[in-house]
């Protein structure tokens, strides 16, 4: 009901709008003609005593002139002026748009006819055409001499710029309704939100409405730059002000700094730019790349908002260098031609792939060695093997060959790291689990697939201890290793 009722409202509106015509379109309107002024004004105290028409009166004088204040710009139509004397001498109209003028000559009535014995009434109309045109707020009537006038009345039309078809003209200053987006008193600017064209009033020919910013709908205000229009070659000045939604430009069209145009969403929504959520220990700044959302990022630092290290870079806990480089030797260990995990060679071949292990007694019993130890360099050592610098810092389970504590040398296949069975990382603590299977040389320290290193965790001491004791005890006899040791038992 009420959106029919709507509609039918709007359709009337339409139809009888005579500022635009029935397709929509604008065209060129006018206000009403109406009464803008009547009786006898202040400078004309003593008005005629008499009623209009009942013959000539004692002298009711307008000493020489007589000013009419209108307060505000009309179109004039025509003066008429009713005289209750004969007519004066002379009449000169003229017109000011201000106060005190300047003035301008509007018609001068040089001969009157003669001496009436009757009232006189005089009118003057504005000529038809626009040059003829005569926007007044005062007008002014001399006389050439006394005159007794009975009243005056002054017609005219709202100055609207041919933007309104209708008008408050009681209001001081008038108002017109203005139409075609345009606003002010007498139409004589264009709204806010519609300042991509220079105002200019309707004519005939041409209605010039005024047209919208394109603001993408983050701003209701633009303001007009003529040398932007001049540039555009005459087809948009408008300059959006006040973005919203994050948004910023002339046409509030790309992201403020710190946000970034996300591309799932149109560019006229309100999500059409996100927060850049730069990480505030990876990223240089908060300000992100406006298209990519791309944070900048501080050296070895990768990721959209600088949160993760990239390849060859390890975190640190230095806020100022959060990711620092890989020694150089891992990273080539890691990338050694010939294997990598994903190579048929590599099928099958590390035994264990998981990174935890079940330490029984039994298993403890088995191993070679059971080392704390971190690894503290890499070092290419031939084509088939690696050398890693490493301190044994505690033994618990010792070989028949005795480790010593302390830094020396482990070697590992080289093929056993680059098919990552061992997973070793310069400056860390391990629980190194050895066997002796395919050891060349029983005195080295060999660490191979058929072993296991895990990053050491200190609660693992005190278990690896009591197996230690039971071992000692004997716990371990009986329980086979699965390979004989060569060395003699002490
Ligand atoms: C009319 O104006 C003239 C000149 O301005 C002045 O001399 C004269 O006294 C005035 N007469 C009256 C009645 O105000
Ligand atoms: C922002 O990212 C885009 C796309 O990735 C790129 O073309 C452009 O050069 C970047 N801008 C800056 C200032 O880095
Ligand atoms: C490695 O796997 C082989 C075959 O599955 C097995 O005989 C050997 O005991 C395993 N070694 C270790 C240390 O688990």
């Amino acid at each position: 009901m009420s959106v029919t009722f709507v509609l039918l409202l709007f359709l009337s509106q339409a139809t009888s709008d005579p500022c635009y015509d029935p397709g929509g379109r604008p065209r060129f309107c006018l206000p009403p003609v109406t009464q803008l002024a009547g009786g006898v004004m202040a400078s004309c105290p003593q008005a005629c005593a008499l009623p209009a028409g009942s013959g000539p009166g004692p002298a009711a004088t307008c000493n020489s002139s007589l000013t009419l204040d209108l307060d505000g710009p009309f179109l004039l139509t025509s003066v008429s002026l009713r005289f209750c004397t004969p007519g004066p001498p002379a009449l000169v109209l003229s017109a000011a748009w201000a106060a005190g003028g300047p003035w301008r000559l509007l018609w001068r009535r040089p001969a009157w006819p003669g001496v009436l014995g009757a009232p006189e009434r005089v009118t003057f109309r504005s000529p038809p055409g626009p040059k003829a045109k005569v926007v007044v707020s005062h007008l002014r009537v001399e006389f050439g001499g006394q005159a007794g006038l009975a009243a005056a009345g002054v017609r005219g039309r709202c100055q609207c710029h041919g933007h309104a078809a209708r008008c408050a003209a009681r209001t001081r200053p008038p108002r017109c309704r203005c139409r075609h987006h345009t606003t002010g008193p007498g139409c004589e600017s264009c709204r806010p939100s519609h300042r991509d064209w220079p105002w200019r009033p309707a004519t005939p020919q041409h209605p010039h409405p005024c047209l919208p910013c394109s603001c993408n709908q983050h701003a209701r205000r633009c303001r007009f730059n003529s040398e932007l229009f001049r540039l555009s070659g005459g087809r948009s000045g408008g300059v959006c002000e006040r973005c919203r939604h994050h948004t910023a430009g002339r046409h509030c069209h790309y992201c403020q700094p710190g946000f970034w145009r996300d591309p799932s969403q149109s560019i006229t929504s309100r999500k059409a730019c996100k927060a850049c959520q730069c990480h505030p220990i990876g990223a240089t700044g908060g300000t992100c790349n406006q298209t990519s959302g791309q944070c900048p990022c501080k050296l070895g630092v990768t990721g959209l908002t600088c949160n993760r290290c990239g390849p060859g870079y390890q975190q640190s806990r230095s806020p100022r260098m959060p990711c620092q480089r890989v020694p150089e030797a891992t990273t080539t260990l890691a990338t050694t031609p010939g294997a990598s995990r994903s190579d048929p060679q590599c099928q099958n071949y590390c035994n264990v792939s998981d990174t935890s292990v079940h330490m029984s007694l039994q298993k403890y019993c088995q191993q070679d060695y059971v080392l704390h130890a971190q690894v503290l360099t890499f070092e290419v050592a031939g084509s088939a093997w690696r050398r890693l610098a490493v301190r044994v810092l505690a033994v618990y389970k010792q070989r028949a060959q005795p480790v010593r504590r302390g830094s020396q040398d482990a070697w590992v296949p080289r093929v056993d790291l680059a098919c990552g069975c061992l997973r070793l990382r310069p400056g860390t603590d391990y629980l190194l689990l050895g066997s002796a299977a395919g050891d060349p040389d029983p005195a080295r320290l060999v660490l191979d697939r058929h072993g296991l290193a895990l990053p050491w965790r200190p609660r693992w001491a005190r278990p690896l201890r009591r197996l230690q004791q039971e071992e000692r005890a004997g716990g371990c006899r009986g329980l086979r290793p699965p390979t004989p040791s060569p060395g003699p038992e002490h």
